[in-house]
């Protein structure tokens, strides 16, 4: 077999709103740039962001990127780097500008500017009142973005490899990425993409949990391909449950919900979150939201024939407003499980939405790890923006409403940097031979058809103990069961086959390679979150109930080889303003 090889100055892996935000920075630069996808770009998981992304604009009321900043240390458990926090929050109004400019439809106020909404855990005057500052287009904010961006690219011309599945990075003799691998779903060709330049922008990780909000192609790529590259994923131990997923299924119900003066009750009908959070109450941020739904249910005032979920309601709204803000969850609602919100609440239960770790990133995207046994550097040629990337801006815990954020004010900036890094690198590296024969190898992993494991029943087996050994609440006990059991999925990794590739569509390989992907990824939540012997933000232990700053003020790094764990501190110093000291964090 001849292996097609291909040169690009800039290849991106993951066309959801980060990555195609970067290629709309490269795009008037006369260059080469690949955009490579596993799904048709449209159907990237960005398309289902609902509630909005978060910008100071101050339409509604007085609001200041300050107040937002303050907003998303707090949020974070005082894990976010504060340098990279007030990045975004000052960046975030000109990106919802340049949206705006760009053709992205917001929903609009009376007087023609951005319509914005409240969302949990927002403040003005640093914590005293509600803030509304959640930029929206209607409940399909990500919808509305990632069209205007995949129109933007296709004036753009951008180059898409569209249904193309990367398997590996490729790397030159130090380290540095020299492009990747890729399989063309379709035919099943390998295909070898040079590039000078590559931004990884795979997005998250959900399809670890059995109930998640995520797509079924959100199975953390190129987090798994960083991990293989000898770059380890930092805070994995911090993952996010949405607190209104369909109750039983997963799909979000978005906060806009709450936003817009929805509630939660219980099965005595309840204001529940008064009394875990008396001040934000339904807008606390999402980890408190979170838990107090699972105490509720634990404690036996869940509602349904097996109380296991409490009820949302947005009825009282009145029909007009649910149709009008709210028509994607009202739809939702009505297939999945046959309930018009505007006149019947919405049974909901925490559902995994979102990885606050990812591959370690400065606010330019570039990767920031440890190199080959020695100090932190940039790894030459590599790039993450988005959900796989961790800046950290999030911290032990994301703010609903700054993903969006994220994902365009870094998409945008690694962008910009890449074209910096094209001009002091004019020439494309040279793959180590090595490195190309352990990507074919990869590739090859799967093509074996036979009677042993299929795919499917291990994912699920994956699935169920990443649920049960890694949710809302965990204890060494039950995390240590959920490493030993990841650990021997791993092992039988080795018996997956595919039935009969006679009859086999590749995808049906891609879903191997998305296993081993996302075993990689579940050991590094698993193994992270065992270690981390405090409560912070999205991670609670009851067997260590407090926050303890005095030793855990730091960010995890994973690392695949010997699944090995290392420390780094938090850059608790913002650029311009002080610093904000961790608190007791109360809503
Ligand atoms: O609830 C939501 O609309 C989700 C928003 C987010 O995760 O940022």
């Amino acid at each position: 077999m001849t292996l097609i090889r291909k040169n690009f100055d800039v290849l991106i892996i993951g066309a959801g709103g980060a990555g195609l935000n970067a290629a709309v920075q490269l795009a008037g630069a006369d260059l080469r740039v690949a955009v490579v996808s596993k799904v048709f770009p449209t159907r990237s998981h960005t398309v289902a962001a609902q509630g909005g992304v978060n910008a100071a604009l101050g339409n509604v009321d007085e609001d200041k990127w300050h107040w937002h900043m303050f907003d998303t240390v707090k949020g974070s458990d005082y894990l976010g780097d504060q340098d990279a926090i007030e990045f975004m929050c000052r960046e975030a109004i000109p990106t919802v500008y340049e949206l705006e400019h760009n053709g992205v439809p917001f929903s609009r106020l009376d007087n023609g500017r951005i319509y914005q909404r409240p969302f949990g855990g927002q403040s003005r005057h640093f914590g005293k009142e509600q803030a509304t500052r959640t930029c929206a287009a209607a409940d399909r904010t990500g919808h509305a973005i990632l069209h205007t961006l995949y129109q933007q690219n296709l004036k753009a011309r951008s180059h898409f490899f569209t249904e193309y599945f990367a398997i590996d990075l490729l790397q030159d003799q130090e380290g540095g990425v020299t492009g990747a691998l890729v399989m063309d779903i379709s035919s099943g060709e390998p295909m070898v993409l040079n590039a000078r330049a590559t931004l990884l922008a795979t997005g998250g990780c959900g399809q670890v949990f059995r109930t998640t909000s995520n797509a079924h192609i959100n199975t953390g790529d190129g987090m798994a391909m960083a991990l293989r590259a000898g770059v380890p994923l930092q805070d994995m131990e911090f993952f996010q449950f949405h607190p209104t997923g369909v109750a039983g299924r997963g799909m979000l119900i978005t906060e806009a919900s709450r936003g817009e003066g929805g509630y939660l009750i219980n099965k005595e009908g309840e204001r529940f979150m008064e009394r875990y959070a008396p001040s934000a109450k339904d807008l606390a941020s999402r980890d408190v939201v979170a838990r107090a739904i699972v105490t509720e249910v634990r404690e036996g005032r869940g509602c349904g024939p097996n109380g296991d979920h409490v009820l949302l309601k947005v009825d009282h709204l009145g029909e007009e407003t649910v149709a009008r803000r709210l028509p994607g969850i009202r739809e939702t609602s009505k297939i999945f499980v046959g309930i018009d919100p505007a006149f019947e609440p919405i049974p909901v239960y925490p559902t995994a939405h979102y990885v606050m770790g990812g591959i370690p990133s400065d606010r330019f995207g570039r990767v920031v790890a440890p190199a080959r046994h020695g100090p932190e550097e940039v790894v030459p040629g590599l790039y993450a923006a988005g959900e796989c990337a961790c800046v950290s801006v999030h911290g032990a815990n994301r703010l609903g409403g700054n993903s969006l954020l994220d994902i365009l004010v870094f998409g945008r900036l690694s962008g910009l940097d890449i074209l910096d890094y094209l001009e002091e690198h004019p020439r494309h590296g040279q793959t180590d031979s090595a490195s190309e024969e352990k990507a074919m190898a990869r590739f090859q992993r799967f093509d074996r058809e036979g009677d042993g494991i299929p795919v499917a029943e291990l994912r699920a087996e994956l699935q169920k103990v990443m649920e049960d050994h890694a949710g809302v609440f965990r204890t060494e006990e039950i995390m240590q069961e959920g490493l030993d059991r990841m650990r021997s999925i791993r092992d039988r990794l080795d018996e997956v086959r595919l039935k009969d590739r006679s009859r086999t569509f590749n995808t049906a390989r891609v879903e191997a390679f998305e296993l081993e992907n996302l075993v990689d990824v579940g050991l590094s939540i698993v193994t992270s979150a065992l270690h981390r012997q405090e409560s912070r933000g999205a991670h609670s232990r009851p067997d260590f109930p407090e926050r303890d700053d005095r030793n855990w003020m730091r960010h995890s790094l994973y690392f695949l080889e010997d699944d090995r764990l290392d420390y780094k501190p938090v850059r608790t110093r913002p650029l311009s303003v002080d610093s904000f000291p961790p608190k007791e964090r109360v809503y």
